[in-house]
């Protein structure tokens, strides 16, 4: 049985009392378990070593890393990739800072990663490399004459092809990443953008649906949207309702309803513009009449567009709070601090509405695990912006439009204000969507496109 190879900018390697692996990453590595794996990539440390990987093998899973030097890490992580890549698929043109040295270590790391890599393979192993950071690796794994099956998926959005154009070095990258045999998006408009970008930019040609060509290979464009374990994430939430984060959390409520935020600090997420949708929001209700708490998790700190915004959002949460606050009461309770993710499961289920407004957004799991976490008796209301990939998903949550304060007021005053009936129906529709899907479906379904008939033999879970 061929062997699962995972290539990720970051890896999960357990390491006991570290953070919380995220969902996606638990499931994939429930897959490798289960057949043998290899899950290579950065170690997260930056060093002058550069030397080849260190690897270790925890519960049938080798995980091999490499350190970054101070340059490398410059140049591919903060330069290029969040300097550039990121902000240019999630259409923020503004935000990019391009030097020209990034992109050339960018591609420099991939190879690097790569010439690491190599050894390391068997020759029926099928490759799945993640997300932006990597896109010049399936060329640079082709070029070193890996022949096996290769998958990319996307875990963020892909935007139209003129702003895809505005990314300097993006033609030869999306040249190098349709080396893959399958690449994977959160939603049809991204596979979309991502086909026409390839056809307009980068020389290739759409020979059916689903399909383009380069240089007479065929490549295989499909959508999976990321999922969740809802009915654990369920359990969770009922299980640290009654826990005391949460009992401390309600307490101090009063009995106010909660809006609830949970993020990164990132200007994706379109905070300043969540800030002042609360801010009219406050100014148009009572006072003492909500709480927000919003959950802002610093990220990417040496990016100078992610230092600027935690200096805009503290100085909007302190106006909201010292034009409304009372002597008893803040409106608003900013927290720039990363909290546990269980803990959070909680305070989701206390939360009347959800809040989750990004400009844009791969798909969003926050929003499908709002909706995990209700009380399906009396579930609080998701508000979530139409940019974000789980919209494809939870039509019937409150859609609106994060560029729009005044719209954003008004769905969280009718979040505020719908009936237990209303609540209830549009919960339903929600947790119908999420409810049979999870993240190792997800996985198992885009390994089953990479190599039809491989999983058959897979244990079952
Ligand atoms: C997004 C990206 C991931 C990334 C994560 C955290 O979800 O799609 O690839 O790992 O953000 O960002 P960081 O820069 O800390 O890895």
């Amino acid at each position: 049985m061929s062997r699962i190879v995972v290539v990720s900018n970051r890896v999960p390697v357990p390491q006991g009392n570290a953070g919380q692996a995220g969902g996606l990453a638990v499931a994939l590595l429930g897959l490798m378990q289960r057949r043998g794996g290899l899950w290579f990539g950065w170690s997260g440390a930056v060093t002058e070593a550069g030397g080849p990987p260190g690897i270790t093998h925890r519960g049938g899973v080798g995980y091999a890393t490499i350190d970054l030097t101070e340059a490398e890490h410059r140049g591919y992580y903060t330069g290029y990739s969040n300097g550039v890549l990121w902000p240019m698929l999630h259409s923020l043109p503004h935000l990019m800072t391009f030097r020209r040295q990034d992109l050339d270590i960018y591609r420099k790391v991939n190879r690097r990663f790569a010439d690491n890599l190599v050894p390391l393979l068997r020759r029926d192993d099928r490759i799945w490399v993640h997300d932006y950071h990597l896109l010049a690796l399936p060329g640079a794994l082709r070029q070193r004459g890996v022949l096996g099956a290769t998958g990319f998926y996307l875990h963020v959005p892909f935007p139209a092809p003129d702003a895809a154009a505005v990314a300097p070095g993006i033609r030869s990258l999306v040249q190098d990443v349709l080396q893959a045999d399958l690449l994977g998006f959160q939603t049809a408009t991204d596979r979309d953008n991502f086909a026409a970008t390839a056809v307009g930019f980068a020389g290739a040609v759409r020979t059916a649906d689903g399909v383009v060509e380069l240089g007479g290979r065929p490549i295989r464009l499909g959508v999976f949207p990321a999922e969740i374990a809802a009915p654990e994430f369920a359990a969770t939430a009922a299980a640290q309702a009654a826990a005391e984060p949460s009992r401390l959390l309600a307490r101090s409520l009063n009995g106010r309803p909660l809006l609830l935020g949970v993020d990164r600090l990132d200007p994706t997420k379109g905070l300043p513009e969540r800030l002042e949708a609360l801010r009219r929001v406050v100014a148009r209700r009572a006072p003492r009449s909500l709480t927000m708490l919003q959950i802002a998790a610093p990220s990417r700190e040496d990016v100078a567009a992610y230092r600027l915004l935690r200096q805009e959002i503290d100085a909007a949460a302190g106006a909201i709070n010292s034009e409304f606050g009372e002597p008893d009461w803040t409106p608003l309770r900013l927290l720039a601090r990363p909290q546990n993710r269980d803990t959070v499961a909680g305070f989701m289920r206390l939360a009347r509405v959800g809040v989750v407004t990004p400009i844009r957004d791969g798909m969003n799991l926050v929003a499908k695990e709002y909706i995990a976490a209700q009380d399906p008796a009396d579930p609080g209301v998701l508000v979530l912006s139409r940019f974000a990939g789980a919209a494809a998903q939870l039509a019937s949550a409150l859609l609106v439009n994060p560029h729009d304060a005044e719209g954003m007021a008004e769905a969280i005053c009718a979040a505020l204000d719908m009936s237990a009936e209303e609540r209830r129906a549009r919960w339903r529709e929600c947790w119908a969507a999420i409810a049979g899907a999870s993240p190792e479906g997800w996985g198992l379904e885009f390994l089953r496109a990479l190599s039809p008939g491989d999983l058959d033999r897979l244990p079952a879970m």
